[in-house]
């Protein structure tokens, strides 16, 4: 990389952040942004581009966490050598004196064990900077910063970089209800595309807790972009933010929404996990979400056909459940007995209560949702080819 701050006509490189298992369809979200050379990396994708693709990568992407822009990359052999390495890096082109900081620093590396003292020494080095050339230092501001800066070391590998999202962008701003196990928003999205939906088919997530999933489809159906209820990302408060850019890019993001191509029904048997999905400002707002109570053993199909995406009980987050295999065991005897025609995708981190639902599963992925090492796995009932009990598919 060449050295900081040195103009030239090159685009910038980016690394946008993800869940494992979503690399793929990020990759694919940017390119159709116009990303060049887009690089899958272990839950990341690097890419080039310039300012214009960083506020549409924040603004669209449904599977990126964030998107790092960085500034320079060095290598260090020890605390010395990080913080002349941050010090080559002219700082006053990225914040002013008054402008506020942080630092995060994520570390994988023998010299630099501790990412905390990471941190704070790359913090140093900024306010030094600003100490010796204005005889003043910037604050820190952990919650709200006008620059959050983001370190990585790997080994002696160090890339710095900013963080244009701010907050997460998982934090889509239409949570309202205080569910005890929602799904991350970015994996609930992941876990959409990865079906191939496009929209146009009915949508059902039958337990749908405080309706994530209904809230993601609900967007891929009128072609809203994920962040579109967002208030801020990080960018907003860079030195070189460009408010008439980012304005035109919001304005042709509304322009482009389309009426919902599909119904979206959800169903939970809590009464008051449909009070949370009511909650959920997206789905307050649209009429062709319904959402009802019911237990899925009584769950009669709304439509002919669709697609159902769900996320039962594992039997460990929500409590034990009395059986949890026999759980599974209903989930398939219901499939089986009323749902041909439909496509069921299960996310469970519980394989061998997954093999109760005694189907063949016709695609699976692995995903994590937080810790958990899941399995998400398609269930296609066609009338007349469901395998019987017994004759699943063997483990791999
Ligand atoms: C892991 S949570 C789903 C969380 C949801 N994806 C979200 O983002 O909030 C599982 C949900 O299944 C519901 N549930 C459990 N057993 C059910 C059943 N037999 N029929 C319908 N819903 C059920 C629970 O009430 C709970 O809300």
């Amino acid at each position: 990389m060449a050295k900081p701050n040195h103009k030239s006509s090159r685009k910038d490189q980016f690394i946008a952040k993800t869940l494992f298992g979503l690399e793929e369809l990020l990759a694919e979200e940017l390119r159709q942004l116009g990303a060049q050379k887009v690089l899958i990396l272990r839950r990341a994708v690097s890419f080039d581009g310039d300012k214009e693709l960083m506020y549409r990568a924040n603004l669209h992407c449904r599977t990126a966490l964030r998107i790092l822009k960085v500034v320079y990359q060095f290598t260090a052999r020890n605390e010395e050598e990080l913080y002349r390495g941050i010090q080559d890096i002219f700082w006053e082109k990225h914040m002013s004196l008054n402008d506020t900081l942080s630092v995060d620093a994520v570390t994988s590396s023998e010299i630099f064990r501790h990412s905390k003292y990471a941190a704070l020494k790359t913090k140093d080095a900024i306010c030094d900077q600003f100490r010796r050339r204005t005889g003043k230092r910037p604050s820190v501001e952990t919650r709200h910063p006008n620059l959050k800066i983001n370190v990585h070391i790997f080994e002696d590998k160090v890339t710095v970089s900013l963080d244009s999202s701010g907050s997460s962008l998982h934090m889509r701003n239409y949570r309202q209800g205080d569910h005890p196990a929602p799904i991350n928003e970015v994996l609930a999205a992941g876990m959409i595309m990865l079906t191939g939906w496009d929209g146009t088919t009915d949508f059902i997530d039958p337990m749908c807790g405080s309706g994530t999933l209904l809230a993601e489809a609900a967007l891929i159906t009128q072609n809203i972009a994920p962040g579109a209820l967002r208030r801020y990302f990080g960018f907003q408060g860079w030195r070189s933010f460009n408010k008439q850019l980012w304005e035109k890019i919001k304005k042709e993001e509304r322009e482009n929404r389309t009426e919902p191509r599909c119904k979206i029904f959800g169903y939970d048997k809590s009464n008051l996990s449909i009070r949370h999905s009511k909650d959920n400002l997206f789905i307050r707002e649209f009429s062709f979400i319904r959402i009802k109570q019911a237990r899925f053993s009584e769950l009669e199909p709304p439509v002919k056909s669709g697609i159902m995406v769900f996320n039962p009980p594992y039997g460990e987050r929500l409590g034990k459940e009395e059986d949890i295999d026999a759980f599974y065991t209903m989930i398939g005897d219901s499939l089986k007995q009323r749902f041909a025609g439909y496509d069921a995708w299960i996310i469970s981190s519980n394989k061998e209560a997954l093999k109760q639902v005694g189907l063949r599963a016709t695609n699976k992925h692995q995903l994590y949702n937080g810790a958990l090492d899941c399995k998400f796995q398609c269930f296609s009932m066609y009338e007349g080819s469901l395998t019987p009990k017994g004759e699943e598919e063997e483990e791999e």
